[in-house]
């Protein structure tokens, strides 16, 4: 008997100390079920061992047992306690969200300032009437140049200076190329706007780039006259820019148009008294423009006696930097998000 209350010391002890000694709710565990566990656990197997002594000391040891199996209970019982408060407020401070924390905006997509003012001027158009059709921007001499009365080695082929990509192939210098396409492929009446991307081998500074973009207009029909152009222009200039805007035709010389123009309008900053911006002349100019020269019909098969009409191409750059009040062409091309993020709607 003597050596059964030893064991029974001996198991306290030991197991106060573990429980102590307990660094976690699942140690705690494995604590509880090495000690009280029914089958495995040492007080268990002392308790056994009482069927073989006698009544007296059974009773006597049965209740040392008991005192040593409640006394470990509750050392279980508060140790747990203990551990599973320590456990939570770790993971709490693990999981801690700040929720002062500026939040991370989520990456959004913007419209390229170009692409707004296009798809706004083509908007104005398709009100007018007009079908927005999409250009190549690889053309064939046939299309950049010569259906639009620009024969071989005239002079306007210089201020075109061109990137060819082969033999009879080049990137299209201005979206006028546009209009033969339409045109061949389409019996008039007819109306276009073709907005898109141009190349010229220009040196690069704030106001020209290698690459930069046109609207080309075309509107054919019968009886159409300059007065018909003039009117259109206006009307565009006032929806783009605003009901304030002027418009002004100069006359100008293009091979494709006669007669030809360059159109400007009031200067959007200084409202035609004179800027840095229209150099003091308070007009900015925006494009060229004209009524389509016979030959232009001609090459495309339209009977000149029978269709007129007008044409232009403006300068989406030249637009959008008028409308953003930005000073350098290369911005556009440049990718820089800061840039762009300032367009986000
Ligand atoms: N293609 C001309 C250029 O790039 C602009 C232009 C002028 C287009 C007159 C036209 C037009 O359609 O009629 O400078």
């Amino acid at each position: 008997m003597a050596g059964i209350q030893e064991d029974l010391i001996d198991i306290e002890s030991a197991g106060r100390s573990a429980i102590a000694g307990a660094a976690s709710v699942k140690e705690l565990d494995e604590i509880r079920h090495g000690y009280l566990g029914r089958k495995a656990g040492r007080l268990s197997a002392i308790l056994g061992r009482l069927g073989g002594l006698a009544p007296e000391q059974r009773r006597e040891v049965g209740a040392a047992a008991n005192q040593v199996k409640a006394a470990l209970e509750q050392l279980l019982d508060d140790r747990s306690q203990e551990l599973s408060a320590a456990e939570l407020q770790d993971r709490l401070n693990r999981e801690r969200i700040d929720v002062t924390l500026p939040g991370r905006w989520p990456a959004r997509g913007a419209l390229h300032p170009l692409t707004i003012v296009a798809r706004e001027a083509s908007s104005i158009f398709a009100g007018l009437g007009y079908t927005v059709v999409d250009g190549s921007e690889v053309e064939t001499e046939w299309y950049n140049f010569i259906a639009l009365n620009i024969p071989p080695h005239h002079p306007v082929r210089d201020e075109h200076d061109s990137f060819y990509i082969g033999e009879d192939l080049l990137l299209r210098t201005e979206t006028s190329a546009d209009q033969i396409h339409v045109m061949e492929s389409q019996s008039p009446p007819l109306r276009i706007l073709s907005p898109g991307r141009v190349h010229r081998r220009d040196a690069v500074d704030a106001r020209h780039s290698h690459t930069f973009h046109q609207m080309e207009g075309l509107a054919i029909d019968r009886n159409i006259s300059f007065a018909d152009l003039k009117g259109t222009l206006e009307y565009f200039w006032k929806a783009m820019l605003g009901p304030e805007t002027q418009s002004r035709f100069r006359p100008d010389y293009f091979p494709f148009t006669e007669p030809s123009a360059e159109v400007s309008v009031t200067c959007v900053q200084c409202a035609g008294r004179g800027c840095r911006l229209c150099s003091q002349t308070g007009w900015l100019e925006m494009g060229g423009c004209g009524m389509v020269h016979p030959n232009v019909l001609r090459n495309v098969g339209y009977d000149p006696e029978e269709w007129q009409g007008f044409a232009f191409g403006l300068g989406i750059d030249r637009v959008a930097m008028v409308r953003y009040n930005l000073s350098d062409i290369r911005l556009f091309l440049e990718t820089d998000l800061r840039f762009l993020y300032q367009f986000a709607g």
